[in-house]
C-alpha cells in the first residue's frame, strides 16, 4: 500500500506533507535525487533518463504509482515516460494537471473542450527547464482560451533552497518578480510552478503583493491523488513501509529537510 514520490531533491516534500495531512495513513517512500539536483538547467534526455531510474527505484520499494513531484521532470520528461516506457501495471502522475484543474476551475480528470475561464493573466514562476519546455500552456490549452501566461525563469532558487541558504533564495525570489512584473504588471493568478517554492510562498506573495492569488501545489495535488487512489485503488502498491531515500549524502539532506520543513526527517542512502 504504498505510494513513490519523487523530486530532484528536497522540493517534492511540500507535496509528501500536503499527501501525509490528507491521507496520513497511506505509506509513502519518498525519493531525492539530491546528488543531480537541480535538474531545471539539466537537458531534456539527461532528466529523462535520471527521472527513469529514479521512479524504477521507487518500483522496487513496491510503489505501483509514482508521483514526480517536480515539475520539471513532469514538464519534461513525464509524456514521454508515459509514451514509450511505463508498463501498464505501472503508474507515473506529475503535478502540473492538478494545478490547471484548479486554475480553471474544473473537477478532477474533466476532459471536455477547452472554455473560457475567469482569469486572464497568469504568471508563472519555475524552473528554467519547466518554463522552456512550455508544458504548462500546452495542458492549459486543453482546457481554457484566451489566458495569457507569462513564465519567469527562475534560475539559482532552487541551487540556494538545495544549500539550505534561505536569505539567497528570498533575494531571488523578489527579483524574479520583479523581473515578471515588468513584462505582465498586473497578474490576476501567480502559480508557482516548482515543488521547491512553496518553501519560498511568504516572499513571492510579498513580492508580489496581496491582490495577486498564489497558487502552489501540494494541496491540490494531495487532493487530486486521493480521488484517484479512490477511483483506482489497485495502483496503491504493495509496499508497506515508509521511507526517505536519498542519492545524496542522507545526513546532510536530513538536516536541511529538517530546516526546511521544521520537522525531524531522517533520509537513508537510495
Ligand atoms: N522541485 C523541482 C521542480 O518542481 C525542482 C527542479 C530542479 O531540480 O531544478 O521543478
Amino acid at each position: 500500500m504504498a505510494v513513490g514520490i519523487f523530486d530532484s531533491g528536497l522540493g517534492g516534500l511540500t507535496v509528501l506533507g500536503a499527501i501525509r495531512q490528507r491521507m496520513p495513513h497511506l505509506p509513502l517512500v519518498y525519493l531525492g535525487d539530491n546528488a543531480h539536483a537541480p535538474y531545471g538547467t539539466r537537458t531534456a534526455d539527461d532528466i529523462f533518463a535520471l527521472t527513469c531510474a529514479a521512479v524504477e527505484r521507487l518500483w522496487g520499494e513496491g510503489c505501483d504509482l509514482v508521483v514526480l513531484a517536480c515539475n520539471t521532470a513532469s514538464a519534461v520528461a513525464l509524456k514521454r515516460m508515459q509514451e514509450t516506457w511505463v508498463p501498464h501495471d505501472k503508474r507515473v502522475l506529475g503535478v502540473f494537471v492538478p494545478l490547471i484543474e484548479a486554475l480553471t476551475e474544473r473537477q478532477w480528470g474533466d476532459n471536455s473542450p477547452p472554455v473560457e475561464v475567469a482569469v486572464k493573466h497568469v504568471a508563472l514562476f519555475a524552473t528554467p527547464a519547466t518554463v522552456a519546455s512550455r508544458a504548462f500552456q500546452r495542458e492549459l490549452a486543453f482546457r481554457a482560451v484566451g489566458v495569457d501566461v507569462e513564465g519567469q525563469p527562475c534560475g539559482g532558487v532552487v541551487d540556494a533552497i538545495e544549500q539550505g541558504d534561505e536569505i539567497l533564495a528570498e533575494a531571488l525570489v523578489r527579483s524574479h518578480v520583479e523581473a515578471l512584473l515588468r513584462r505582465m504588471p498586473h497578474p490576476e493568478a501567480a502559480v508557482l510552478g516548482c515543488t521547491h517554492f512553496p518553501l519560498m510562498e511568504a516572499a513571492f506573495q510579498s513580492a508580489l503583493g496581496p491582490g495577486v492569488r498564489v497558487l502552489s501545489q501540494p494541496a491540490l495535488v494531495a487532493a487530486s491523488l486521493e480521488d484517484y487512489l479512490t477511483r483506482r485503488p489497485e495502483f496503491r502498491g504493495a509496499g508497506t513501509q515508509s521511507r526517505f531515500l536519498t542519492t545524496g549524502d542522507p545526513a546532510r539532506v536530513s538536516g536541511k529537510a529538517t530546516q526546511f520543513l521544521r520537522q525531524a526527517t531522517a533520509f537513508e542512502a537510495a
